[in-house]
C-alpha cells in the first residue's frame, strides 16, 4: 500500500502541490507554501472502530419532520432570493465589490428581521458602533432593536453569540475576522477559512442563522479560493455598476431554494429601495425606436424580466476589429457573429462591434441569442426594429432557432408592459398568447430576410 505523503498547500490561494517550492505556481505568491500532513497518517487501523454514526431511514424522516419554518424579513426582494425567507441555523454568504452596498443592505435586513421578532446581532469589523449607528440614522432605522457589536476577535464574537443566543448574526465582514489560534494576518486565506468554519459550525450547532459578508477580490472571487462558498448553504452576490443606481442580489448557490433567483434594488439617498417591477425600471429610459436597440424578454430565476440590448456597429480602423461586450458573454457574441456570417451571409469583418445590456444587468440565458442578433443587425443596417416588439430565442450553430423555456411567462410580461409584437422561434409554444401578435421563424435566415430584406 502506498504511504500517504504530505502535500504542500499555498496559504494564499489554496493550491496544493506534491513538493515544496519558494513560489506558488498558481497565484505567484512567494513563501506561501506550507507542508500539510494528510489526515490519515500513521499505520492503518486493523479493525473498524467501536463507535458508529447513527443512520435513519429516509422515509421515517420525511414522515416525522416538517420543513424548517422560514423567517421572512418583509423585504420581498431579499426573501425571494433566499428561497422564501431565512432558514434557521443556515449560513449565508453575501459577496460583492467594496462600496456596492452590502453593509447598507444587511443593516436594513437586520432591522427588518429584528422587527419581525428575530433577535439580531450585527457584528461590524469594519466600522465602529457609532458609525453603524450613524448609518442606521440615515436609513431611518435608529430605533430598530438590533444589537450592535464592533469586534474582530473571533473568540470574543463566539462568546458573545454563545451567551446572547440570537436568532440571526450578521458578520460584516469575514475578511476582518481574526482567529487568534491561526498564525496569519486577517484577510488571508487561512484566517478567512478558519473564521468561516468556526462561525458556520456554530450556526449549525446552536441553531443560529449567520450571514457572512465577503469582499470580492480583483479576480471576482470571494477571499481567494472558493473555500467559503463550499462551507455555506447559500451564496448571494450583490452586484451592479457603480455609476448606476440599480443593485442586483443574485443567488448563485442555494441549498434551500432555486439558484439564479435575483432581487432588484435601487440605491437612493435613504438606502436601498426594493424594485418590485424590474422590467419597467430597466426599460424606463428607452429612447424612441433607435437602430441597434432590441428588447429581450428574459427570465431571471422564477421571474420574467424585460431588458434592452443595445448594439453599435461602426467601421473599424484596427486590423483586428473591436468586440466589446457589457452584460453578456463575449464568446457567445463571437458565435452569433459567426452564425450571421456563415448562415445568413452577413459579414462583420472590418466592423467594430459594441454590445451592451442597458441598466447594468448581466444576462446569461442563451434565450437572448436572437435578441442579440436582432440588435446587431439593426445596428449594422441602421434600421430600427419595431419599438413595441420583444424578441427571444436560442440560435444553434446551424442557424436554426430553438424554442426556449417559459415562453408563456415571457409573453405575459411583455404584454403587461404594453408590447404588441413578439418575435420567437416557435408559435406553438406561445399558448394562449393574449393580445400579442406573434411572429415565429424556424431559422435565423428567415428572420433576417423578413426583418431586413436581406
Ligand atoms: P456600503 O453599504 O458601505 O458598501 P459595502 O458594505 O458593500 O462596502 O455602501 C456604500 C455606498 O453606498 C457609498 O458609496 C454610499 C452609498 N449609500 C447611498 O447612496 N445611500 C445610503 O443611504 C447609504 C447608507 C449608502
Ligand atoms: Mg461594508
Amino acid at each position: 500500500m502506498a504511504k500517504p505523503s504530505s502535500s504542500y498547500v499555498c496559504q494564499s490561494c489554496g493550491a496544493s502541490f506534491s513538493k515544496w517550492s519558494g513560489r506558488c505556481e498558481a497565484c505567484g505568491e512567494w513563501n506561501s507554501i506550507v507542508e500539510e500532513k494528510p489526515l490519515s497518517s500513521g499505520p492503518a487501523k486493523k479493525s473498524l472502530g467501536a463507535k458508529r454514526g447513527a443512520t435513519m431511514v429516509l422515509s421515517d424522516l420525511a414522515a416525522n419532520e416538517v420543513p424548517p419554518p422560514r423567517t421572512t424579513s418583509g423585504m420581498e426582494e431579499l426573501d425571494r432570493v433566499l428561497g422564501g425567507g431565512l432558514v434557521p441555523a443556515s449560513a449565508v454568504l453575501v459577496g460583492g465589490d467594496p462600496g456596492i452596498g452590502k453593509s447598507t443592505l444587511l443593516l436594513q435586513a437586520a432591522a427588518r428581521f429584528a422587527r419581525q421578532g428575530v433577535k439580531t446581532i450585527y457584528v461590524s469589523g469594519e466600522e465602529a458602533s457609532a458609525q453603524v449607528r450613524m448609518r442606521a440614522q440615515r436609513l431611518g432605522l435608529a430605533d430598530a432593536p438590533v444589537q450592535l457589536a464592533a469586534e474582530t476577535n473571533l473568540r470574543d464574537i463566539l462568546t458573545t453569540l454563545e451567551t446572547e443566543r440570537p436568532g440571526l448574526a450578521i458578520i460584516d465582514s469575514i475578511q476582518t475576522m481574526w482567529a487568534d489560534n491561526v498564525d496569519s494576518a486577517p484577510g488571508s486565506v487561512s484566517q478567512v477559512r478558519a473564521a468561516a468554519h468556526e462561525l458556520v459550525s456554530f450556526a449549525k450547532k446552536r441553531g443560529v442563522a449567520v450571514i457572512l459578508v465577503g469582499h470580492v477580490t480583483k479576480e471576482g472571487q470571494i477571499a481567494g479560493p472558493r473555500v467559503v462558498e463550499h462551507m455555506v448553504d447559500t451564496v448571494l452576490y450583490f452586484e451592479g455598476e457603480r455609476g448606476h443606481q440599480f443593485r442586483i442580489l443574485r443567488a448563485v448557490k442555494n441549498r434551500f431554494g432555486p439558484a439564479d433567483e435575483i432581487g432588484v434594488f435601487e440605491m437612493t439617498g435613504g438606502g436601498l429601495a426594493e424594485v418590485g417591477n424590474p422590467s419597467a425600471l430597466f426599460l424606463s429610459d428607452r429612447e424612441e425606436a433607435a437602430p441597434g436597440s432590441c428588447v429581450f424578454a428574459g427570465i431571471e430565476g422564477t421571474r420574467p424580466v424585460l431588458v434592452e440590448f443595445q448594439a453599435l456597429v461602426s467601421p473599424s480602423t484596427l486590423s483586428q476589429p473591436r468586440r466589446s461586450v457589457l452584460g453578456w458573454d463575449a464568446g457567445r457574441l463571437a458565435m452569433i457573429l459567426a452564425v450571421l456570417e456563415a448562415r445568413c451571409g452577413i459579414p462583420f469583418a472590418g466592423l467594430d462591434v459594441y454590445l451592451n445590456v442597458a441598466g447594468g444587468l448581466r444576462v446569461s440565458e442563451p434565450a437572448a441569442d436572437l435578441a442579440v442578433a436582432a440588435a446587431l443587425l439593426s445596428a449594422r443596417e441602421d434600421a430600427a426594429l419595431p419599438r413595441e416588439a420583444v424578441v427571444f430565442g436560442e440560435i444553434s450553430l446551424s442557424g436554426a432557432l430553438r424554442p426556449v423555456g417559459q415562453t408563456e411567462n415571457r409573453l405575459k410580461e411583455a404584454e403587461k408592459l404594453g408590447f404588441t409584437t413578439a418575435i420567437i422561434p416557435d408559435r406553438s409554444k406561445a399558448g394562449g398568447k393574449g393580445g400579442l401578435s406573434v411572429r415565429s421563424y424556424p431559422d435565423l435566415a428567415g428572420f433576417v430576410g423578413d426583418m431586413f430584406g436581406a
